[in-house]
């Protein structure tokens, strides 16, 4: 399964990068927002400068709502990097949008997706990524991981090529039952990136198993 990080936050996304254990960036005008970049080019070509081994993968988003600017957005921030996967919200037009970006050899990352007719429509659009956002199901009492098991049915059932980006993740609970539903990436802010690596446990045993060695006096070198 890919991990992106959810962030345009330069630390994080560095921190991260340096583990080799992320594919890629999803990035989107919230985020972007909240970085204090002074332009989106600086915003774009510091997050580029980053990713850049062949198979990483950096998703930003268009900023319009009708089809014709969107593709318009779209072709530029392809334009900037081999890497860039376009993000259009589900919409009608964003649907038209991702149809054309496809025709012309754009990656797709259809984005807001919250039901399992959307991810449909954004599959027959020709869409790379499909991005069900499931904290914001959660966080209104519906079952975000549900809409997961149900996109991945029905892709399964056409043999649809779009991959499943599990979005809106708020903690590893969420990574784990995207794996064991065989969602083809999740997206994360980087404290839960973080947590990915921990257990209690292992602390614990990390420190008995330093004092123990230090009562053998051996040494490995
Ligand atoms: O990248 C989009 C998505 O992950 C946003 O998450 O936390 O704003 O619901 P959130």
């Amino acid at each position: 399964m890919k991990i992106f990080l959810d962030s345009a936050n330069l630390n994080d996304l560095k921190k991260a990068y340096a583990t080799n254990l992320i594919d890629g960036v999803t990035t989107n005008p919230t985020l972007a927002s909240i970085e204090g970049y002074p332009s989106f080019e600086k915003l774009t070509h510091d997050i580029l400068s980053i990713f850049t081994k062949p198979m990483d993968v950096v998703n930003f988003e268009v900023a319009s709502l009708d089809a014709k600017t969107m593709i318009e957005e779209g072709i530029k921030l392809a334009s900037l990097s081999k890497h860039v996967v376009v993000k259009v919200p589900v919409t009608q037009d964003g649907l038209i949008a991702c149809k054309e970006l496809t025709k012309r050899g754009i990656r797709v990352n259809v984005t807001l997706c919250f039901s399992p007719t959307q991810a449909l429509m954004a599959a027959k659009a020709g869409a790379y990524f499909i991005s069900p956002f499931v904290g914001r199901l959660d966080d209104q009492n519906e079952d975000g991981m549900r809409l997961i098991e149900q996109i991945k049915k029905i892709y399964t059932n056409y043999g649809m090529k779009t991959q499943i980006l599990v979005a809106s993740i708020r903690g590893p609970h969420h990574v784990m039952e995207a794996a064991l539903l065989g969602a083809d990436a999740c997206t994360i802010p980087y404290s839960v990136f973080e947590k990915l690596f921990r257990h209690e446990l292992t602390d614990v045993g990390i420190n008995k198993f330093l004092d123990d060695w230090k009562k053998t006096k051996f040494k490995i070198k």
